[in-house]
């Protein structure tokens, strides 16, 4: 049985922080998964952490599709949120719709994330009416990056803080079930989370929000680009792996691999009749 709304949102209540990751593929949702992530975002940042483009905004709802079935499939017990691409949510709450249909039903996750806060109110609110459970986020909302003039640190004037807080609210009320902060002051977070009914999952929001999210990459030291400043690298699998590489070609190289135990043998007779043979 994955992880339900009631257990997330009664979290909040009993103050057990929840922690969720991104993840993007089978290995890596298998491995958050059975370390015991409650849930997994299939992040559309998987654009430029795993697909290298620059920013979000060309995922295509097929990539997204694509991922979150992988990520379905390497999970057992996680609740599976699927992010909404840019354009697929914003023009029509019909969009919205058959879109989210198409990540609960192709996909197999169990809840979509959109961004924005009171423009999305509607959708949000028909979304949760038809039976799909909407993740909200807001703050740095990194599809909307070119109208925020780049990745920056959002709510800083007394006007887009009280912006933000109203954004949450209307989230809230619309009967979204947990949402994301980003890169927002952490008394800002401490606020917002005081004063909305629901989880709220900060990324370099500061340690008041209910929750925390991480992308994969950044957790797991697997990026070689600089880092954001709210990311904590765990491990450095980045040079781990490429340590690994750089002895493989070295072994190939000087025949050092394969050896025997990596190589398949034959019954000797056959052997000694190959040369008639072929
Ligand atoms: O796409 C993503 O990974 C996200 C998280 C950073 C919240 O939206």
């Amino acid at each position: 049985m994955r992880e339900t709304i009631e257990k997330i949102q009664q979290r909040k209540m009993t103050g057990e922080k929840i922690a969720m990751l991104t993840a993007y593929d089978y290995p890596s949702a298998k491995l958050v998964d059975e370390a015991g992530v409650p849930i997994i975002l299939v992040g559309d940042s998987l654009g430029m952490v795993v697909l290298g483009y620059d920013s979000t905004i060309p995922v295509t709802m097929e990539e997204m599709l694509h991922h979150i079935k992988a990520v379905v499939r390497g999970s057992k017990r996680a609740m599976v949120v699927g992010d909404l691409p840019f354009m697929s949510y914003q023009a029509s709450i019909a969009d919205a719709m058959r879109n989210s249909a198409r990540f609960l039903q192709e996909g197999g996750c169990q809840a979509v994330k959109l961004e924005g806060g009171e423009r999305v109110a509607e959708t949000v609110r028909a979304l949760v009416t038809t039976g799909i459970p909407v993740m909200g986020h807001i703050g740095l909302t990194p599809q909307s990056v070119n109208q925020l003039s780049g990745f920056r640190l959002q709510g800083k004037t007394p006007k887009a803080a009280v912006q933000l807080l109203n954004d949450a609210r209307a989230l809230a009320e619309a009967g979204a079930f947990a949402i994301v902060l980003e890169s927002i002051p952490a008394p800002l977070a401490k606020v917002i989370t005081e004063r909305v009914p629901i989880p709220t999952i900060g990324i370099g929001a500061g340690p008041y929000c209910d929750g925390q999210v991480q992308v994969f990459h950044d957790v797991m030291g697997l990026c070689t680009e600089l880092a954001p400043k709210h990311a904590k690298q765990y491990a450095h699998l980045a040079d781990v792996m490429r340590d690994a590489a750089a002895q493989y070609i070295r072994e190939v190289q000087t025949a050092a691999f394969p050896t025997a135990r990596e190589s398949y043998g034959m019954d000797r007779k056959v052997a000694e009749q190959l040369g008639q043979l072929v």
